[in-house]
Parts: structure tokens; C-alpha cells; sequence
């Protein structure tokens, strides 16, 4: 393992809402205010031995993470505001927040974004702050961006996080994603259909040897060709999705109903959403890549086939529906329609209303997963990450190899805390169920 020492770039793709609320939060942090709540990397203790040995470690003290201390911040954007004037337009913390710290916030300022505003119709024509060029023409000059912010803020390392709009839902294609050659042919021949731009950060991060994390649930580093070039590279990656409202408590309460044999009938979500990610979510294209990361978590938990007369005719539907006055403010309602002893004939309901800040969920889950992510690629860990399933919507899994997405969050859990004492020296000792 090597040791976290120097500064360590965190290079977000997107500079809205859920980057300006990390950003944010980490320097307040270095200012002495703020609490890093929802943070596992900051808050969590891990136990580690057993019996008289027995003892719970911050996972700072069992693994050796970087410090909050040691980040630089750059964003790529279309809109070429600073990190300050992003912040207060995302409108997720209080001017007087930010004011403790807009000196720093306005000193990131967003490089000029890959974007083809046909994988995110909402936001075309708007910003201006736009690089132009073939596809292969945005990876170089996104690799030049990365060298150039590693130079001149004396990196010793980087991680890029894409936490940007979701792009529009685009299919598996063989042609162009099943193997790196087939990749680089269709980046050269500028093919704008299958290459889309998140795809192009992915490629520039993994080319400079950069790790990668996909904070939406765009195709993007889940296709083979992206695994060979991670692994020709040797650099982690992790994705999709990152998890935290809705998604979250369905990971909880799905195994509830499964460890106490109740059956599901239905699962109706929706949500209401009024910042700019509900405005591109509101567009079917996208919403549409967001509904299969969505819907992807039940069935993997409740196993129909296992258990056919309790889960094998469920109904799952999920909405997001834009309504501006709400801002961040996320409000979410899921209606279950449960059954157990005699069936169905006595029925029940769960409903749950949350009430949610999407960023204040969200900023966390990133700085887990870029702290996590630069602790795998200092421990020589390369390919997709499974164990960063914790933090993650729609974890990636090789399906052509046969791998199933572990959803359930307390068994993802378990899958990291064992990878952070493997990490840290100690016995990965906790088991699977
Ligand atoms: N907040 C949550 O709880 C949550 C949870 C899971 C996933 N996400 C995902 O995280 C992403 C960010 O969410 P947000 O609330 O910050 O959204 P946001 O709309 O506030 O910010 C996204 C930013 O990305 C920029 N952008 C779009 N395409 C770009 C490109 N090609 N290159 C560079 N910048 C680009 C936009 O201009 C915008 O400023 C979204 O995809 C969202 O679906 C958020």
C-alpha cells in the first residue's frame, strides 16, 4: 500500500449541486465547522478482532485514507460560474455557510466541458462553457486538462467523480463497447451515437491513469470495453448511481420484508424534485436511464425465483416528477402493498414519506467513494471495485461473466467493511450471508 502523502486532486464533471455541496462541506470542514454526518470514511467505526481482541477503529485509523486536508478541487462545466456562484445558484446550503468560505469556493473555477446537448436535451443552448471537437478530440483535450490540473496544484494523485446531468438512456452496443479496439474505432470515427461525453471523461481518466467514479446512471464505464482499458491501465473504477434517498431505504426495507417472509405485491415510488437534476430527469430520454437504476434493486433482493408465492408478481413502478418550488428538497412517497400469514386476503400497506435534501444525501456517499477509490489504487486494486456496492444505486457487475449486483445494504456492508480490514492488515472475518 502506498502511503496517502501529497495532495490529492478530486476533478468533479459537473460543478451543480451535489459537487458544490461536497466541495463546500470539506473546506468548512478545514474551517473547524460542520459535522461530516452520513460520512462512512469520517464517521464510522469498524470492529476488528475478535473476543478480548476486539476493538472498534475509525476507518482512518484501520485503513491509511487520504485527508480531507490534503484536496484540491477542479470541475469541469458548461456553465462557466465559479464554485461559489454555483453553489448559492444550486441553492442547497445557506448564504451564510458559504460565505465563511467564498474565497475558496470562488477560486474553482470549471473548465470547459465535453457535452452534446443531444444526451441531455434540458440543458442545450444553455452555458456556453463547451469544448468543440470529435469525440476523440474531447479525450484529448480532457487528458491535457487532467495533466495540466495535476501540474499546476502539484497532484500526486487525481480522481475523477462524474457527478454531472444523467445522460440520456443509450443501449449496449456491441460494435463499439464490447472491447477496447472496438471502442477506440468508434471514438476515431466519431461516432457520436454510441460514444457519449461521459464516455470520453472515463477514457481521458483511465488513459492518465486516473481513477474513475460514476455518480450517475449513465452506460458510460459499465461496458467491457471500459473494464479491458481499467485493467490494461490498472485503475479502479466504481459506478452507478450514487445511493441515497428512495433507493436507500429500499435496500433496507426490501430485506426486511425477506428475512420476516412477507410477500410484496406492489411498490409504487415517486418523488417530486425541483433542482436542475429533476429538470434534466424530467426529459423521458434520461428519466429513462435513472428508471432502470431504479427498478434493478428489488428483484435482486427478494429473489422471485427463490420465493415465488411471496415475490413473484410484483408490481414496481417509480416516478420523478419536476416541481421547481421544492429546489433540493427532495419529497419522495412509496406506497408497499405487503401480505403474510393467510395471503393476501389480509393485505397491508407500508407508506413512507421522506423528506429528503438530495445533496445534503448525496455529498457524503461522494467523498466515500473518492476517498475509497484513491485508497484502492494506492493498494494496487484495479478494475471495477464491487465492494463500493455500499454507496452505489446500480453497482456494476460483469453479466457476461455471471455476476450478480449485491443491493442488499447491509450485506454491501459487510462486503466493505471485510475489503477495509483486508486493507488495513486485519482478518476480513465478517461472513456473507
Ligand atoms: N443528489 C442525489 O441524491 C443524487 C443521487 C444519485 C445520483 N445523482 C446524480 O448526480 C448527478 C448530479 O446531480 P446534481 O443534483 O448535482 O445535478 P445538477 O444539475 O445540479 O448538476 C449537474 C451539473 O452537470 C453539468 N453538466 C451536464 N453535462 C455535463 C458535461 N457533459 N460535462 C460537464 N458538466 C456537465 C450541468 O451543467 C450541471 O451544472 C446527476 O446525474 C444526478 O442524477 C444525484
Amino acid at each position: 500500500m502506498q502511503p496517502a502523502t501529497g495532495k490529492l486532486g478530486v476533478l468533479c464533471v459537473g460543478l451543480g449541486a451535489v459537487s458544490t455541496t461536497l466541495i463546500s462541506g470539506v473546506l468548512a470542514l478545514r474551517k473547524g465547522y460542520g459535522l461530516p454526518g452520513g460520512s462512512v470514511t469520517q464517521m464510522a467505526k469498524v470492529r476488528v478482532g475478535r473476543g478480548k481482541d476486539r476493538q472498534y477503529l475509525p476507518v482512518s485509523e484501520l485503513v491509511p485514507l487520504a485527508s480531507t486536508d490534503d484536496i484540491v478541487f477542479g470541475a469541469w462545466d458548461i456553465f462557466p460560474q465559479n464554485a461559489y456562484e454555483a453553489a448559492r445558484c444550486a441553492g442547497v446550503l445557506q448564504p451564510d455557510d458559504l460565505e465563511q468560505i467564498h474565497a475558496e469556493l470562488e477560486q474553482i473555477r470549471p473548465m470547459a466541458a465535453a457535452f452534446d446537448p443531444d444526451y441531455v436535451t434540458r440543458l442545450a443552448g444553455q452555458g456556453g462553457n463547451v469544448k468543440q471537437g470529435t469525440r476523440r478530440g474531447l479525450t484529448e483535450s480532457l487528458r491535457a486538462d487532467i495533466k495540466r490540473f495535476r501540474e499546476e496544484n502539484g497532484c500526486s494523485r487525481i480522481v475523477v467523480i462524474w457527478a454531472a446531468s444523467t445522460e440520456k438512456l443509450i443501449d449496449y452496443s456491441p460494435a463499439a463497447h464490447e472491447s477496447l479496439a472496438a471502442f477506440e474505432a468508434s471514438l476515431d470515427s466519431d461516432d457520436r451515437a454510441t460514444i457519449s461525453p461521459s464516455m470520453c471523461y472515463a477514457y481521458a481518466a483511465l488513459r492518465e491513469g486516473v481513477p474513475f467514479v460514476m455518480g450517475a446512471p449513465n452506460l458510460c464505464i459499465d461496458i467491457p470495453a471500459m473494464w479491458e482499458l481499467a485493467d490494461t491501465e490498472r485503475v479502479p473504477i466504481a459506478g452507478k448511481d450514487f445511493k441515497t434517498g428512495q433507493t436507500l431505504m429500499k435496500t433496507v426495507l426490501a430485506p426486511m420484508l425477506r428475512t420476516r417472509c412477507l410477500g410484496l405485491d406492489g411498490w409504487f415510488s415517486t418523488n417530486i424534485l425541483g433542482n436542475r437534476d429533476g429538470e434534466v430527469l424530467d426529459a423521458p430520454e434520461n428519466f429513462r436511464t435513472k428508471e432502470v437504476s431504479k427498478l434493478g434493486v428489488i428483484d435482486t433482493i427478494l429473489a422471485p425465483n427463490e420465493q415465488p408465492e411471496l415475490y413473484g408478481d410484483i408490481y414496481h413502478k417509480v416516478r420523478i416528477n419536476y416541481y421547481p418550488p421544492r429546489g433540493d428538497n427532495k419529497e419522495s412517497w412509496d406506497n408497499l402493498d405487503i401480505f403474510g400469514w393467510m395471503g393476501r386476503k389480509y393485505g397491508m400497506q407500508i407508506k413512507v414519506n421522506f423528506l429528503c435534501r438530495d445533496s445534503i444525501l448525496a455529498a457524503p456517499v461522494a467523498l466515500d467513494l473518492v476517498l475509497c477509490i484513491d485508497l484502492a489504487a494506492r493498494a494496487g486494486l484495479y478494475g471495477n471495485q464491487p465492494w463500493l456496492a455500499f454507496f452505489l444505486k446500480s453497482p456494476m457487475h460483469n453479466e457476461w461473466h455471471g455476476e450478480q449486483p449485491l443491493h442488499d445494504l447491509f450485506q454491501q456492508y459487510t462486503v466493505l467493511k471485510n475489503k477495509l480490514r483486508e486493507l488495513g492488515g486485519y482478518e476480513p472475518d465478517e461472513e456473507l450471508e
